[in-house]
């Protein structure tokens, strides 16, 4: 067993191999799509306040379904638009970072290679604060999310766009909003390839016996957002 394969089996929890292996059905249309309007909360039950956010630190939370995930992060630094491509070479504009400094970001969890997503008990994708150290996966540069089942790097500055490994298109974004006077985030929809169908189909044995009919569930309202480190026990590092 490969790594990846390895990465694959972990991630399905004993389910399908076969399933897993399917080809996937890339997003063809990368307009921006809305999905309900998901107001973010802390580990409280709070509004979470965007200037309780560490910079640099990768939080997660779940949009638009409940068992997709999503990275949240304060750059520390403004995120201009970005020009970007799907892997079926439709073209879509990144809005770049939001909130005071421009540098609030969120994207699809899910790697656009082989659908590897961070779950409670592995995560072997994570946003790395400076250089990864590993001489086997050498940096393309800084503050980049890192998958390390095949090695694909993804720059949130610029839009997760790809700069290293086998991924052939972004992450998807998913849109939040800011709001001023409270200081809280909306998750409003995504933009760019989502691979949430072929996310469900890989999984669907896997969900189904984590989560039963929930995982397709949208999600309503409310989102509780954690650190990386709290969400899952086993953050893989490479
Ligand atoms: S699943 Fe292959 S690089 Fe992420």
């Amino acid at each position: 067993m490969d790594r990846r394969e390895f990465v694959e089996a972990c991630a399905l929890g004993g389910g399908s191999l076969a399933a897993t292996l399917a080809g996937n059905t890339w997003a063809a249309d990368a307009r921006p799509r809305s999905y309900g309007r998901v107001l973010l909360l802390d580990e409280r039950g709070t509004p979470l306040k965007v200037a309780s956010l560490k910079p640099q630190t990768n939080y997660v939370f779940h949009y638009p379904f409940e068992a997709t995930p999503v990275f949240l992060l304060d750059l520390g630094k403004p995120a201009a638009a970005t020009q970007l491509q799907t892997r079926d070479r439709q073209s879509y504009q990144w809005p770049g970072g939001i909130g005071p400094r421009r540098s609030l970001v969120a994207f699809s969890a899910i790697c656009a290679h082989k659908l590897v997503y961070p779950t409670k008990e592995l995560s072997f994708i994570s946003f790395r604060k400076g250089a990864a150290t590993n001489p086997q996966t050498p940096s393309k540069g800084n503050d980049l999310i890192h998958c390390c089942a095949d090695h694909s790097q993804y720059d949130p500055a610029r839009g997760a766009q790809v700069l290293n490994g086998p991924a052939e298109q972004p992450l998807c974004a998913v849109l939040i909003e800011h709001d001023e006077k409270s200081d809280s985030l909306t998750a409003t929809g995504t933009l760019g390839g989502e691979l949430f169908d072929d996310f469900f189909r890989k999984y669907e044995m896997k969900l189904s016996l984590e989560m039963g009919p929930n995982a397709k569930q949208a999600v309503s309202r409310q989102a509780t957002v954690l650190e990386l480190e709290r969400y899952c026990r086993n953050p893989v590092r490479c």
